[in-house]
């Protein structure tokens, strides 16, 4: 019989870097001098964000985040192994990588029997051939098997349900998975005991007014004036993406699989918060979100907003709002919900784990 198992995580990359170069978000800005009289110094920052930079720029405080995110993984990957899945569906954003100024799908589901990552070679203000916390080679490729067939199936069961995903055969402007899929790839399988299961990347343009502007809203002294002129076109709403996900769980309940579904973003993003000078995130909305998910009160993330998202930089919440629909379509309560906070470190950052019944 069909189950579905609900998980949620990060994927922010500075988990894979040392702890000198997390904050480096922060650092960047503090160089760049595009902070404002009020912020330019870590001695103005709210009392928080000031304990976490402690004496070493933040050193020792990415350790503790980096451990208490990678325990929570631990639970992730447990719950994942017990259930032993036929393929895990992921939802993450595509930052400007995959799709660009010749076309950008509200989501789009990439069919493919393997995928190819190169989780050291990208652009994100991070990485690049600086080591790395598994001392992985920088031109590591890692190769992850497709579901091909399960995907066709649930673009075809879509249709029928008159929803209309776009798909992709191959990976446009580039040959590797994004950053989202990538990175979750190597943090639900960070203590290195394999990944034996096919995935299904399904891509939500979730940068949506900051995708074209902001180069998918990296923020330095150049696109931080770029962020706040010219919108784009916003990402699908939180209603469409979670009817998405109550569609996806009726479709998938009825099929012959075991299915995770995986909801792979940080909440409030930093670099994303303009009433915070894309410095640090809102924490206060973020802890409102995570309370609602945590008691499983999925259909106030329904009725948000785009503006109220982009107004607390959770752009990327919308990567939650299918698999929170689809738990919501077949009465999932979360069995392990916790936020993990960080003012310095861009992005609070939440993992959970929501069971079958
Ligand atoms: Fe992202």
């Amino acid at each position: 019989m069909a189950e579905i198992l609900g998980l949620g995580l990060s994927h922010f990359g500075g988990f894979m870097f040392s702890d000198e170069e997390m904050s480096g978000r922060a650092k960047a800005r503090l160089e760049d001098g595009s902070l404002p009289p009020s912020l330019d110094h870590p001695s103005k920052w709210p009392e928080g964000m000031r304990e976490e930079w402690g004496n070493d720029e933040g050193a020792s405080f990415a350790s503790r985040h980096r451990e208490q995110y990678f325990n929570g993984l631990d639970r992730v990957r447990k719950a994942l192994d017990d259930f032993r899945p036929d393929a895990v569906i992921v939802f993450g954003d595509d930052q400007y990588e995959c799709f660009r100024e010749d076309l950008v799908p509200p989501y789009c589901v990439f069919v493919a029997d393997e995928f190819l990552s190169k989780p050291y070679l990208r652009a994100r203000g991070l990485g690049g051939d600086t080591p790395n916390v598994w001392n992985d080679p920088f031109d590591m490729i890692l190769k992850t098997p497709g579901a091909g067939d399960i995907a066709r199936f649930l673009l075809n069961a879509l249709l029928e349900n008159d929803f209309e995903p776009s798909y992709s055969y191959k990976l446009p402007h580039q040959d590797y998975l994004g950053h989202a899929f990538t990175n979750t790839l190597m943090f639900l399988d960070h203590r290195r005991s394999g990944w034996p299961y096919p995935v299904i990347p399904f891509a939500i343009n979730a940068y949506g007014s900051a995708l074209i502007r902001a180069k998918g809203g990296l923020v330095n002294k150049a696109t931080q004036g770029a962020m706040q002129r010219n919108p784009d076109p916003p990402a699908p709403s939180p209603r469409r993406c979670f009817d998405l996900g109550r569609t996806i769980g009726k479709i998938l309940s009825e099929s012959p699989w075991r299915l995770a579904l995986v909801a792979t973003a940080s909440f409030s993003h930093g670099f994303l918060t303009e009433k915070n000078f894309f410095l640090y995130p809102d924490m206060d909305s973020d802890r409102l979100r995570h309370g609602e998910l945590a008691a499983g009160d999925y259909e106030k993330w329904r009725g948000l907003s785009i503006p109220t998202l982009e107004d607390a930089g959770q752009h990327e919440l919308v990567n939650w709002l299918p698999m929170i629909g689809a738990m919501h379509e077949l009465g999932q309560k979360p069995e392990y919900c916790e936020l993990m906070e960080s003012y310095l470190m861009n992005s609070n950052k939440c993992v959970a784990v929501i069971p079958p019944r």
